[in-house]
This record gives C-alpha cells, sequence and structure tokens, in this order.
C-alpha cells in the first residue's frame, strides 16, 4: 500500500520503516525543516535502537518531505503521529493533531485517516464530525493506538503484544488490518472510543505498577527489607507477572506523564476524579525527589558539594529528555546549591540543563564528586572500573537511583552505596 506519515518524531520514523520493511511505500511528512534534510541526507535525527538500519534497508520504499500534497499523492492510509503534549490545565493539546485534519484535501477515493497519537477518549467522534462537516466522507477514521516503548520501539512494533484497530467502518479496519500483514500478534477490533481507552488505560496500568512498587520500596527502606528481592517473590506470581516492578526514581518521558495528566484531566472534566491515578502521578513526583533526602543524610548540607549525575536521558536506548527524572533531580540539587557534572551516552544534556557540567565518560563525571546519582540505567555504567572511579572521588558515595549495580561489589570496590528501598549500610 501506499502510506503518509505526518510526523517524523519518535513514532512517525520508527511506525514509517517498519510499514516500508513490511513491504509498503511510505512518504514521512514533517514541518522541521531540518528533521526532513537529516532524514534526506540518510542520517537520523533521534537515537533509538535499529533505526538507522531500519531506515537505510528500506530507503528505496521511503520518501521525506515538508508538502502535504506530495506526502498524500495517492496515499491510501495516512497516519497521524505528531505530538500531543500537555496544556497548562493539563488536557492533551490537539493543535498539531486539528492542523493535519483541517490540511487533508478533498479526495475522489476512499483514504483511511489512522490515528497513532495519543489523544483523549472521544477524540475520534470529533474528527469524524469535522471530516463531514468538510464533505470528506470518504476519509475513513481508525484509531490504532501505539504502544512501542522507546528504547525497543522497533522490535515493539515488529513484534506487539496486540494490535488495536478502533473503527467506525468495517471496510477501514480491514486496510489497517491488511496494512499489519506479516506481523503475528492478536488483533483487538473495536469502537473508536474504547481503542483511544486501550491506550490510557495500558499506559495508565504500566504506571501505577511503577508507583506500587517504588511506595514498597519506601516501606522496605523504613522496614529493613530489599525491594528487588520483594519484586522478584511478588512478580513470580504468575497473576501478577515481572514487568514493570522495579523500583528507582520514577517514570519520566514523553508519554507517561503526560498520559496520565490527560487521563486524570479527562476524567475529571467528564466529572469523576480519578482517585487512584491521582495518588500514581503524586507518588511518582515525590519519588523523584527522594535522593536529594538520601543525600543530605550522608553529606549534610549540599551547599558547596559536587554531585554527579549517570544519564540523563528518561531511559536507556533513548536520547529522549522529556520528562526525564534527571530535570527535576537537577533542578531541585541545584536549589540546594550542589555543582553538578552529568554524563550520558547519548541524550543532549546541553539542550536541557543549565548550569550543569557535562562529562564525555562517567570517570570524567566522577572526578572530585562528593557523590554519584545513577539517573538512567545505562548498561555501560556497569563497565565502569569502579575501584578507579571510588579514587577519583572526593567521597565515594553512590546513590543507585536505579538499583542496577551489586551492593556488595560497591561495597568492596570502596563506595558507600545506597539503593531504592534495600539494606543501608
Ligand atoms: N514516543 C513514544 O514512544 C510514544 C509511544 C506511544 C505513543 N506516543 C504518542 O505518539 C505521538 C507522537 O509522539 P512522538 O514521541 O513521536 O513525538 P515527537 O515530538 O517526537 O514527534 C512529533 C513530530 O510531529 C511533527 N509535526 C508537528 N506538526 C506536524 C504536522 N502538521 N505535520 C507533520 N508533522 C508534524 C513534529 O515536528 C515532530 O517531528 C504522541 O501523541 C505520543 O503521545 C509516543
Amino acid at each position: 500500500m501506499r502510506v503518509a506519515v505526518f510526523g517524523a518524531g519518535y513514532v512517525g520514523l520508527v511506525t514509517g520503516g517498519c510499514l516500508a520493511d513490511l513491504g509498503h511505500d511510505v512518504v514521512i511528512r514533517d514541518i522541521v525543516s531540518e528533521k526532513i534534510d537529516t532524514l534526506r541526507r540518510g542520517e537520523v535525527p533521534i537515537h533509538e535502537e535499529g533505526l538507522a538500519e531500519l531506515l537505510a534497508r528500506n530507503r528505496e520504499r521511503l520518501t521525506y518531505t515538508m508538502e502535504v500534497d506530495e506526502a498524500l499523492d495517492g496515499a491510501e492510509v495516512v497516519y497521524v503521529a505528531v505530538g500531543t503534549p500537555p496544556t497548562v490545565s493539563g488536557d492533551a493539546d490537539l493543535t498539531a493533531v486539528w492542523t493535519v485534519v483541517d490540511e487533508l484535501p478533498p479526495v475522489d477515493r476512499r483514504v483511511v485517516l489512522a490515528m497513532k497519537s495519543t489523544v483523549p477518549v472521544g477524540t475520534g467522534r470529533t474528527v469524524r464530525h469535522r471530516l463531514d462537516e468538510r464533505g470528506l466522507e470518504n476519509v475513513g477514521y481508525v484509531s490504532n493506538p501505539e504502544f512501542t516503548a522507546e528504547g525497543t520501539a522497533v522490535h515493539d512494533f515488529m513484534h506487539p503484544d496486540r494490535i488495536v484497530i478502533g473503527a467506525f467502518e468495517d471496510v477501514d479496519a480491514d486496510v489497517i488490518e491488511g496494512l499489519h500483514a506479516g506481523i503475528d500478534a492478536p488483533v483487538v477490533r473495536c469502537d473508536v472510543a474504547s481503542a483511544e481507552m486501550i491506550k490510557l488505560a495500558a499506559n495508565a496500568a504500566l504506571m501505577m505498577r511503577v508507583s506500587f512498587i517504588n511506595e514498597i520500596a519506601n516501606v522496605c527502606e523504613a522496614t529493613g527489607a530489599d525491594v528487588t528481592m520483594v519484586a522478584e517473590g511478588v512478580g513470580l506470581d504468575h497473576r501478577i507477572g515481572r514487568h514493570f516492578l522495579r523500583a528507582g526514581i520514577g517514570f519520566g518521558g514523553s508519554c507517561f506523564p503526560k498520559d496520565s495528566l490527560a487521563l486524570k484531566q479527562l476524567a475529571a472534566n467528564s466529572g469523576y476524579h480519578f482517585q487512584l491515578l491521582a495518588a500514581v502521578i503524586e507518588v511518582n513526583e515525590l519519588q523523584k525527589r527522594r535522593v536529594i533526602g538520601k543525600l543530605e543524610r550522608r553529606l549534610g548540607e549540599l551547599r558547596g558539594k559536587k554531585i554527579a549525575l549517570l544519564g540523563l536521558a528518561f531511559k536507556p536506548g533513548t536520547d529522549d529528555m522529556r520528562e526525564a527524572p534527571s530535570l527535576v533531580l537537577a533542578a531541585r540539587l541545584r536549589a540546594e546549591g550542589a555543582e553538578l557534572t552529568a554524563w550520558d551516552p547519548v541524550a543532549d544534556g546541553k539542550a536541557h540543563l543549565d548550569g550543569v557540567h557535562l562529562a564525555r565518560s562517567p570517570l570524567e563525571a566522577l572526578d572530585g564528586a562528593d557523590a554519584a546519582v545513577v539517573v538512567t540505567e545505562w548498561p555501560e555504567l556497569r563497565e565502569v572500573d569502579w575501584t578507579e572511579a571510588g579514587k577519583r572521588m572526593r567521597n565515594p558515595l553512590l546513590i543507585d537511583g536505579r538499583n542496577m549495580l551489586d551492593p556488595h561489589a560497591m561495597r568492596e570496590h570502596g563506595f558507600e552505596y545506597e539503593g531504592m528501598g534495600r539494606a543501608v549500610d
């Protein structure tokens, strides 16, 4: 099929590249000329595992453009993969989505408009009305939400747990199901509102597990239990499962924080107070700040102390720093008067952090530091020569915000080690 993808971001590029890999001809449209120029040169504007190879392998079937007409020329499916960031009120900002919808010209054949962007429940119905008002009855509308995780998005797209297709008309759902031929996964076909809610509810369920295990971790700390053992023992229960039971300094990223806020707000706008989700969000906010208390207990006042932040991206495998816990941590530490150095293998700290010295290696970041904090569980951190690192630090204290390092080994390397929800020295 011929497919147009609006939005050359994390979702649009993975969607376009994977659909090309399935044999479709794909045109990716964005409004940022630098992105399109970069892609045309054969480079990739973001860091996502396997994406560069995917786009290179399928270059014959991929075109990049700024022009709406070029993107829509002959397209049978038009994907919307533009950003839906939060507004000041916490609702999803659908400005970019409406721009795409309003830019669609009349078509003389059936075209399916497929929504990949995460949108509030009811958006599809509103889009349908808008299309009908403009006489675009032969533009079908489908909600086909995206569940890929940054860092593993290419793999997730090709091996999904399910493909959700919410449609007003069966013929349109058939087209989207056909587009995914070659992917072996259960297909959930439903109405548009349910598909929209599946995406928001799935995210909320994952966030709930993270906040749950973080609260268990906090109680473990207060009572002498070790949350890593607790999570293993709990997660082996088949009714519970092991995923998303890793305690740490909370979730971030471009999806969870904004989608939880959008769902809470969506419920509130409909007259319902989503109490559980409100608690999940609050627990996460507090969790990001727990490292400050740990540092203060060990170092006293933080003014003038040199703290090394290891990792800036909201998770490993991506350069995405949107809503990353590192941002809150850095801002709080700076407010306390600490001096910060930071290292990340791919995230661009310069663009997001003021007054933080950016190091080219973990060892450089640790040089002369009074404490280090593991903020992102980059595998590279396991390869650090920690004995050497300890010698270079003014005070070998490590707060492991992701419980990724072995406490015994770190103590043998001469470190004072503290994780999240684990026994303390
Ligand atoms: N990032 C993820 O892993 C992920 C996963 C699932 C769902 N989502 C959802 O997918 C959507 C996109 O997320 P993202 O992370 O890819 O965002 P992003 O900010 O990386 O990309 C959005 C792109 O859309 C472009 N754009 C804006 N207006 C446009 C227009 N009129 N025409 C064409 N392009 C336009 C922007 O320039 C940008 O390049 C969001 O709704 C997000 O919640 C994201």
